[in-house]
């Protein structure tokens, strides 16, 4: 099945159509037909962080011109309608344009632009149709069967932008939506394996041995999600208080660095490790190490690192910068591998996936896979590009919870954004 996965949680506006399919081997098949990202960063990088009207406002004005473009990468051109059939189309069909209109009502930017481009659109094809423009593929694709939406975790204006898109363009072409949750993307799309022998991009999703466990760590979120069976998700150590991410994003703020502060710390921090050396003197605590339980707290780790600073002549050093880069990777890092190593004895794991943007750290992830070596269990680390949030990790979510979707007649207009939406998942 085709479906299009549309996320706006946080300040990345991302949308894809994925065609999507259970093979006979027991494993799924995904195919990437489109998949956009529009990263909101440079805006933010002035604020030094995410405002979330600021997110809001600018999916409202990305959302419709991202679809344009994916729906041109997919070749659906073939279904746009004339100008006979426009006249008698939607712009006729005056209880889905008053129910759109009321859906948007809101949402005055995101609704000016829907009407400017989907009525000049028919639904793309249900059917295969042929086009002699896309040659490098076999064939034209089938219409779009699904809309799979991020309905948390996240920023809950900007959830609810997306959700508004996804439910008018149900209504206008009739298509069922799934509300998602944003982590069980995070933890699905660290399954995909890339399949390197097709010229398209394709992967292949298979299952993974359980108990798996998921370590999830983001900008938003660090939590460690047991897996008992597919599906199956029981939260069994979170953060206490500041996510992982948010202790980088923090500490870069502290050392001066811009936002957002996960890549500029671990920049900076391996190069220092390239000089070679020990870890450097300044000493940072590993916050909850030994405690006796699953949990993580970060901000005593980012209070420290103030301290540190102020206690340092202004302004500090580039050497010292990275030596406390360092320090922090080094400690935040020990502090998630202790806590995985405990909780695969506590619970025989046999899979550990990583989801979230800080998987994108090379020091964690050099960490996990050598945990992953002594300790004989299958590691699942996303590709680099998947561990930003992005709308593929929706479209897997999605597929996997089809049998929730709704329709204009079976709960459409009550589906929810929930900012603090979590595990076990709930259908909405
Ligand atoms: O998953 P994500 O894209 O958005 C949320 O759902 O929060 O995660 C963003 C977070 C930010 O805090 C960012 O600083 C962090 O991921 N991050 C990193 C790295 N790249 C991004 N943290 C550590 N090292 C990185 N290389
Ligand atoms: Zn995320």
């Amino acid at each position: 099945m085709i479906i299009l996965g549309i996320e706006t949680s946080c300040d990345e506006t991302a949308l894809s159509i994925i065609e999507i399919n259970d093979d006979t081997s027991g494993s799924t098949e995904v195919k990437i037909i489109a998949n956009e990202i529009l990263s909101q960063i440079a805006l933010h990088k002035q604020y030094g962080g995410v405002f979330p009207m600021v997110a809001k406002r600018e999916h409202a004005k990305n959302l419709v011109p991202l679809f344009r473009k994916i729906i041109a990468e997919s070749n659906f051109l073939e279904s746009r309608i004339t100008n006979h059939e426009l006249k008698s189309g939607l712009q006729n069909h005056s209880h889905i344009l008053k129910n759109v209109r009321m859906i948007l009502e809101r949402e005055p930017e995101l609704l000016k632009r829907f009407l400017e481009f989907i009525p000049t659109m028919g639904k793309p094809p249900t059917r295969p149709v042929r086009n002699r423009e896309c040659s490098q593929r076999d064939s034209a694709y089938n219409g779009i069967d699904l809309i799979a939406v991020t309905a948390g975790p996240g920023l809950e204006p900007c959830l609810w932008t997306g959700i508004n898109f996804a439910k008018a363009l149900s209504l206008a072409w009739h298509i069922p939506v799934v509300a998602t949750n944003h982590m069980e993307g995070h933890i699905l799309v660290s399954l995909l394996k890339r399949n390197e022998e097709l010229s398209i991009i394709n992967y292949q999703l298979s299952i993974p041995e359980f108990p798996a466990l998921a370590l999830l760590i983001s900008g938003g979120h660090t939590e460690l999600v047991l897996i008992k069976e597919w599906l199956n998700y029981e939260i069994v150590g979170r953060t206490r208080d500041d996510a992982l991410g948010e202790a980088f994003d923090k500490v870069a703020r502290i050392l001066g660095l811009p936002y957002p502060g996960g890549p500029a710390i671990s920049a900076l921090a391996e190069k220092q490790r390239q000089l070679g050396g020990e870890a450097s003197k300044l000493a940072l605590p590993r916050p909850m190490l030994h405690s006796n339980n699953l949990d993580f707290s970060f901000s005593g780790l980012k209070t420290a690192v103030l301290y540190l600073v102020k206690k340092l002549p202004a302004p500090i050093d580039e050497k010292t910068k990275a030596e406390i880069a360092r320090e922090f990777e080094d400690a935040a890092t020990e502090v998630v591998v202790e806590k995985v190593k405990k909780a695969i004895k506590l619970y025989g794991v046999e899979t550990l996936i990583l989801g979230g943007g800080v998987v994108a750290n090379k020091n964690i992830r050099r960490a996990f896979e050598k945990l992953a070596n002594e300790s004989g269990i299958a590691l699942k680390l996303p590709a680099i590009d998947h561990t930003t949030d992005n709308a593929l990790m929706i479209v897997l979510a999605g597929y996997f919870n089809r049998n929730n979707a709704v329709t204009e007649t079976s709960g459409l207009l009550e589906l929810k954004a929930n900012g603090n939406l979590s595990f076990p998942y709930t259908k909405m």
